[in-house]
């Protein structure tokens, strides 16, 4: 955060009623909202006032804060303030995934994959699932894709693949990377065929991904408002669903186009039906499936 951002956010904090966190006025959900969206690029719109409400008062209550002035004190104190807006991050974001969570553009992918394999055999597969929650995306497209060289009759050793992963919620991605799911978590979305392929029993009862998939994804925190070059490199597939809707329109245009930035000539950028309305790329060329929101990055570049 910058200096006179910094400053204007104290003033407005400062006049936030310092009494009792649940009281909380319209004034002040305007001023947390608007520093949150500062920070994350989310717009937490007035519905989700109650939501607002909770998560932050749950969290000042595990911190012992008795006033709203007292906790932005906190995220605003250097190092332990940054470390504490990761904490607020992750109460403020909404973690829903699941295994396969959207079939049909898993096939787009599969089918992306396969024709890929026969015109260019010998080359490697990179995808990035981007806002990957706990990991079930990622695991999904590790099992699309290695599904995807099984039919084309190679072994996944032989046709190098990866998924990098990347969320801004720093617990959901040690759970990612852990790989450890509960029962209900898995058997009501996977396969038993795949379950016994992809899953090892643990004592515990939960099911956890094997190690030869866990190795093909690597997952890291990241803002998607600041992408990391160096994390992302040049990848054949961007999956990115359930984000976006926090954004508003112009944020979502500006977010696509730098992701797009990372795709391969040839790539495909999937993003949750409906997620985006009316973005035109002169590189990206909408593809058209009635279910699926896919676009291919154009070979020759524009
Ligand atoms: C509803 S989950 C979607 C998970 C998965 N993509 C799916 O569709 O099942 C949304 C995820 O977006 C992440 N997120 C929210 N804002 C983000 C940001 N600015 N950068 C990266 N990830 C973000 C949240 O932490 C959360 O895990």
């Amino acid at each position: 955060m910058v200096c006179d951002e910094k400053h204007k956010s104290l003033d407005v904090v400062n006049q936030v009623d310092q009494s009792c966190t649940a009281n909380m006025s319209q004034h002040e959900f305007d001023l947390w909202s608007s520093l949150l969206q500062k920070r994350t690029g989310m717009v937490l719109p007035v519905q989700r006032k109650s939501f607002l409400v909770t998560n932050l008062g749950l969290r000042m209550k595990e911190l012992g804060c008795r006033t709203y002035q007292e906790y932005y004190d906190i995220l605003s104190s250097g190092m332990d303030g940054e470390l504490e807006w990761k904490f607020l991050i992750d109460r403020l974001t909404v973690h829903e995934t699941r295994f396969f969570r959207h079939p049909a553009s898993l096939k787009v992918v599969r089918d992306h994959v396969l024709e890929r394999i026969r015109n260019r055999p010998e080359t490697s597969v990179h995808l990035w699932s981007v806002a990957c929650s706990t990991g079930e995306e990622a695991y999904s497209l590790a099992i699309t894709v290695d599904q995807a060289l099984q039919q084309a009759g190679r072994d996944a050793q032989e046709n190098y693949f990866s998924v990098v992963a990347t969320d801004i919620s720093l617990p959901s991605i040690k759970t990612a990377r852990e790989a450890k799911f509960k029962e209900r978590q898995v058997l009501n979305h996977v396969s038993l065929e795949w379950l016994e392929k992809y899953f090892d029993r643990l004592e515990d009862g939960r099911f956890q991904v094997v190690e030869k998939l866990r190795r093909r994804v690597c997952f890291t925190p990241m803002n998607i408002l600041a992408i990391v070059p160096e994390v992302v490199g040049e990848v054949d597939v961007i999956y990115c669903q359930n984000l976006l809707i926090y954004f508003d329109r112009a944020k979502r245009f500006e977010i696509v186009d730098e992701m797009a930035r990372y795709l391969r000539p040839g790539g495909l950028l999937i993003l949750g039906a409906g997620e985006l309305l009316g973005w035109d790329h002169p590189e990206m060329k909408k593809l058209g499936f009635s279910d699926v929101l896919a676009y291919k990055r154009q070979v020759k570049r524009a």
